[in-house]
């Protein structure tokens, strides 16, 4: 079977790459290298053995895409490309409506023109907003992200539910990301953010590193363990097995499903930069800030719908997380060349 993967360079997607090969599919890899680079696809292939065809490409220009369709005929889809960074969202709305929902209206476009109906969507944990539970099932009011990009991913789930009913031959898998974060065994791939990371765990590398001061640690008079936030995070090696399970449940004519990908364990500030001194085995300097705007207390899934419905569940740690991340950036403080 040949998968092709949208936004493939990218931090999930070159993982997910490598584990589709590893499980004998093929992959074809279209990116636009916005936020990646082309080296990421030749350790994708010095990891695997195997070279993904890599097609440098836009996933709006239907033209483009029409013709990688036609000539690849893949069986199945994975839609990573897209932008992701909350701050930007709020910064500039407009950016992140027309490249997100155009890329997925041009990409649904292309698919249903060429017969090509099995689509595995990125959507994320961002979607339930402010929990209305804990921990969050799939039931739970998925419309309510506090900001553009999660509004983005909303409003392509809600295009998806519409387009597999108006074609039944159509077969989603909704694939719902708590906190994704470490990095290939190999130190060979990882996380490559541009600038000042946003997200706690490639601070934190980027700290160890020396490469930042000192962690700012966004508030800890929150109403957790010890007042710090907790998030629900997942090895990359884990959400890339998770992809592998989406694309066999395609093939059972699910029709539209979402899944949480989570462990179901939740981990404050405070854990996550312990965990990460045992990993690195020196001291990190931190400090308090005030809490970030839009930060909810308490995120993390119950990941027994993914477990019994895709056999799938997460088996790393925060501490396997962790390694990975800091082996990482430690051989390759730079990111990719
Ligand atoms: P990433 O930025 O590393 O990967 C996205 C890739 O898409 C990049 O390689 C980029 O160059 C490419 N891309 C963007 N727009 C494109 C376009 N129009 N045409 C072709 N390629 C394009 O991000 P990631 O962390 O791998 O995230 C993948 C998906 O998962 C995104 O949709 C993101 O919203 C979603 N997600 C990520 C997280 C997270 O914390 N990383 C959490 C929840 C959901
Ligand atoms: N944090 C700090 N200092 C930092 C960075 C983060 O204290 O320098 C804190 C945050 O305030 C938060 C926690 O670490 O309390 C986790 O923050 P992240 O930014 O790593 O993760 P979020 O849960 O805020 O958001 C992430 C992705 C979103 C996605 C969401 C749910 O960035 O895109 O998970 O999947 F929508």
């Amino acid at each position: 079977m040949k998968i092709l993967l949208t936004g493939g360079a990218g931090y999930i997607g070159s993982h997910t790459a490598i584990e589709l090969m590893s499980s004998g599919y093929e992959v074809v890899i279209v990116d636009n290298l916005r936020n990646s680079k082309a080296s990421t696809v030749d350790r994708v292939a010095e990891i695997s053995g195997q070279s993904p065809t890599f097609y440098q490409k836009d996933v709006a220009d239907y033209v483009a895409m029409d013709t990688v369709f036609k000539q690849e005929q893949p069986d199945a889809v994975i839609h990573f490309a897209g932008l992701k960074a909350v701050n930007e969202s709020v910064a500039d709305p407009l950016l992140y409506y027309q490249l997100n929902l155009l890329t997925s209206m041009s990409l649904c476009r292309t698919m249903a023109d060429n017969n090509v109906t099995n689509l595995v969507f990125s959507s994320s944990a961002t979607v339930y907003g402010k929990p209305e539970r804990l921990p969050l099932d799939e039931n739970c009011d998925a419309t309510k992200a506090t900001n553009p990009y999660g509004r983005t991913k909303i409003i392509i789930e809600q295009m998806l539910r519409d387009l597999c009913d108006a074609k039944p031959k159509f077969n989603v898998v909704l694939l719902r990301y708590f906190n994704p974060a470490g990095a290939h065994p190999s130190a060979r791939l990882g996380e490559d953010p541009n600038g000042i990371p946003n997200n706690l765990v490639p601070f934190l590398t980027q700290v160890a590193v020396g490469m930042r001061d000192e962690l700012v640690i966004n508030g800890d008079d929150y109403p957790t363990k010890d007042g710090t936030c907790v998030r629900d995070y997942i090895h990359v090696q884990d959400l890339a097995k998770g992809h592998v399970a989406a694309i066999r449940k395609l093939q059972s004519n699910c029709r539209l499903v979402a899944y949480n990908l989570g462990t179901g364990t939740g981990h404050s500030v405070k854990e996550v930069v312990a965990a990460f001194e045992l990993a690195t085995n020196q001291h990190l300097p931190r400090s308090i800030g005030p809490r970030r705007v839009g930060d909810v207390p308490t995120s993390y899934t119950d990941p027994s719908l993914a477990k019994r419905e895709l056999g799938w569940k997460a088996g790393l740690t925060i501490d396997d997380i962790c390694r990975d991340a800091w082996r990482w950036q430690n051989e390759n403080p730079d990111g990719y060349p």
